[in-house]
């Protein structure tokens, strides 16, 4: 693997060879001394031109401990904000000589224009609405633990239903968890309201649906999006309220799920919004599982990227064969949704 710009770049065996090193680097987590060598002398930079709570410092902390030099730039304190372009910025941090580059950016398409200007690897954090490979991977790695869990002997994602609901139309991490839970074998239905559903999801891999009420009870896990106003022109739904009934996860609602089905959202949430108090604390609820599964698996991508091959904590060596077949484009964000 050279960069990780796209969910949909990864095979299904480099997808389980990531999370079953995450699973090792997870064991990391647990330590008194959280601290691997395994990348001394590497040098990440974490360039974030939008705001980031989980994502960045996860990644920072991910770098940290396999002992990699990790260094946050954020647009907001740096020259970005007296004007600097992009490729200015990053040519900048690539003559100090940085092995990686993890980038957010407003633009989709902004961590695959990065990779034309440097030759240190690129991962994308989050480029506009299309893609957020690592936020995916992490979903996965917190799915296939639940799943492992819940119904032990099964294969892990073939035969599941995965529902993701909401603000499809804007969301990244949508994108990214259809091409991954379809290279995993899972049966994606997306359930938005008729303004949020993006334009041409006819061409994806899923089902759609605009009746929450009716795909709940079918679900292995539910993930819920955050209703990203931010990116938000116009009007594209009444009030809040409307939204909520309609598509919100509700206190009435959690009768409909399953006891085991897993409830997940990628943070941060808006509370009494697209989700309810009672499902964000509930038993059923995954949200802080995927919290720590994102530092285990930055932690596994930083390793593939920039480590060596027979290293791993546990002296095993993952498959990082890079896929020279199939690749996919990922779903193209709707233009509606662009900043
Ligand atoms: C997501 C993002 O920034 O794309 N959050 C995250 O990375 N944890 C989702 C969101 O902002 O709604």
């Amino acid at each position: 693997m050279r960069h990780l710009l796209s969910a949909g770049d990864l095979s299904l065996a480099e997808t389980t060879g990531i999370l079953d090193l995450a699973e090792q680097m997870s064991l990391v987590q647990a330590r008194p001394v959280k601290k691997l060598p395994a990348l001394r002398g590497r040098t990440v930079v974490n360039l974030f031109f939008e705001d980031s709570t989980r994502t960045r410092s996860s990644f920072e902390i991910a770098g940290k401990w396999l002992s990699a030099d990790v260094i946050n730039i954020s647009a907001k304190g740096s020259s970005v904000s007296k004007g600097e372009s992009l490729r200015d910025t990053v040519l900048t941090v690539a003559a100090m000589g940085v092995d990686a580059l993890v980038i957010r950016h407003h633009a989709s398409g902004a961590p695959w224009q990065v990779t034309q200007w440097i030759d240190a690897q690129v991962l994308n954090a989050g480029d506009g609405t299309h893609e957020h490979p690592t936020q995916a991977l992490l979903d996965a790695f917190t799915l296939r633990r639940h799943f492992r869990r819940t119904a032990p002997g099964q294969i892990d994602f073939a035969g599941r239903t995965v529902a993701v609901v909401g603000d499809v139309t804007h969301s990244r991490v949508a994108r990214s968890n259809v091409l991954l839970l379809q290279t995993l074998g899972a049966r994606v239905v997306l359930v938005a309201p008729p303004t949020l559903m993006p334009s041409g999801v006819d061409s994806w891999p899923v089902e759609t649906s605009h009746d929450l009420d009716a795909v709940l009870p079918e679900v292995d896990a539910v993930m819920m999006l955050r209703v990203q106003r931010e990116r938000m022109s116009g009007g594209y739904f009444p009030t809040p309220r409307e939204y909520t009934v309609g598509y919100g996860l509700t206190r009435t609602r959690l009768g409909l799920l399953r006891p085991d089905a897993a409830i997940c959202h990628p943070g941060p949430m808006n509370r009494g919004l697209e989700i309810s108090a009672d499902a964000a604390d509930s038993g059923r609820s995954r949200i802080l599982d995927q919290v720590a599964a994102g530092v285990s698996v930055r932690m596994a991508v930083l390793y593939q990227l920039l480590g060596g091959e027979d290293d791993t904590p546990a002296g095993g060596s993952a498959d990082a064969r890079p896929r020279t077949e199939g690749r996919r484009e990922a779903p193209a964000p709707d233009p509606r949704g662009q900043r």
